[in-house]
């Protein structure tokens, strides 16, 4: 436990009052008035019409994949950079996926190499909106109109991020986020799939449900599976909603803070902020490039100091189960090995950042 956490949820009396009546009604399980109160106001958030509340995150990827028809024979192009989900939920279709390079500026999908991807196998991109960047959605967009391929936008880290004014999560045939204890609002577990499209919306209803007829109990159409949200997740995620804007703008002060402090120190490449983009930093993240002192060095430091650091994901081509889908070399590689996240939990006060702030500067001045 660390006294300047990476993340933590910020739960209060609301959501308490939620949960407790959710319990004392009895309808703890996936039916219940919580669950499409929050299906309704997160779809209407985000600027979609239609929202399918899951058990997690990865699954919610997982249905929109199968909603989507993809499987065995077919490719998925997904980023190096990104939580394992994303392309394990690809893993779990039979689909084969393509890893496609980041763009060192902002960190998520190359766009300008997604042609060179492409073959006529490809039936869908996951662009992951990093650590509360947007992905660049206009290339992303008319990529995939001009090859016919579908969307689905991961936007586990990326609740409310815009990009050119519009939030994310609103541009793919379908997008999935989590809510993760750790992310930007929270359900506990828990996860949504949001999509414009009628027929979507409902296959995808279906399938979170074991594939059964919802006009004829017990009778399956298809092979579907248990995906649903509980009432008690929703109960939270109802309360959770509430105060997303304000969780998001304190997360873009916290930013503000580390921005201007740390831009001060050489070699230091700060969590970047394209000007088509409106990011959430979901953690506010950086990379440590010097000569002096290395990524290990400084989080061992900090964290001696009660000062949570996490490293960047390691890029998937790199890793065990994802090595025979590497096309190297990636960027992501470097990218990957400088990058470290810090403490940007809403809980943290303006003293908390300052202190942070200030043990960073002596750990890399200590070493000059
Ligand atoms: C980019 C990304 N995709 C998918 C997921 C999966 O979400 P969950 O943990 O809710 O299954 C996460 C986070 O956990 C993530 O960061």
């Amino acid at each position: 436990m660390f006294k300047y956490p990476v993340a933590e949820p910020e739960i209060g009396e609301e959501e308490l009052k939620n949960v407790v009546e959710a319990v004392r009604s009895g309808w703890i399980s996936s039916k219940g008035e919580f669950i499409e109160k929050f299906e309704k106001s997160f779809s209407k958030y985000i600027g979609v019409r239609h929202g399918i509340a899951t058990s997690n995150g990865t699954v919610a990827l997982h249905l929109a994949l199968v909603a989507l028809g993809i499987g065995p024979g077919d490719e998925v192009i997904v980023p190096d950079l990104t939580f394992a989900a994303t392309i394990n939920a690809v893993l779990y279709t039979g689909a084969n996926p393509v890893i496609v390079d980041i763009n060192p500026d902002y960190w998520c999908i190359d766009t300008s190499k997604l042609r060179e991807a492409i073959t006529p196998r490809t039936k869908a991109i996951i662009p992951v909106h990093l650590y509360g960047h947007p992905c660049d959605m206009d290339e992303i967009m008319e990529i995939s109109e001009r090859y016919g391929l579908f969307i689905i936008e991961d936007v586990a880290e990326a609740h409310g991020a815009e990009y050119k004014g519009r939030k994310v999560g609103s541009f793919g045939h379908i997008s999935c986020f989590s809510f993760y204890g750790n992310k930007i609002i929270t359900t506990g577990e828990g996860g949504i799939c949001l999509t414009n499209d009628d027929e979507l919306a409902e296959r995808m209803r279906i399938l979170r449900d074991h594939g059964m007829n919802p006009k004829r109990r017990y009778w399956h159409e298809t092979v579907g599976f248990n995906y649903r949200m509980t009432n008690l997740q929703a109960a939270l995620g109802v309360a959770q909603l509430n105060k997303i804007d304000k969780f998001i703008e304190k997360k873009r002060k916290i930013a503000k803070m580390y921005a201007e402090e740390l831009s001060q120190i050489n070699g230091i490449i700060l969590h970047p902020e394209m000007s088509w983009a409106k990011c959430v930093y979901w953690i506010y993240s950086i990379l440590i490039n010097r000569r002096d002192i290395t990524r290990e060095e400084v989080a061992e430091k900090l964290e001696k100091q009660g000062i949570e650091i996490r490293n960047f994901f390691y890029p998937l081509h790199e890793m065990p189960p994802y090595l025979r889908y590497a096309k190297p070399p990636y960027i992501a590689s470097e990218i990957s090995r400088k990058g470290l996240s810090l403490p940007s939990s809403v809980k943290l006060t303006e003293e908390d950042i300052t202190y942070i702030v200030q043990k960073i500067k002596e750990v890399i001045k200590s070493n000059e």
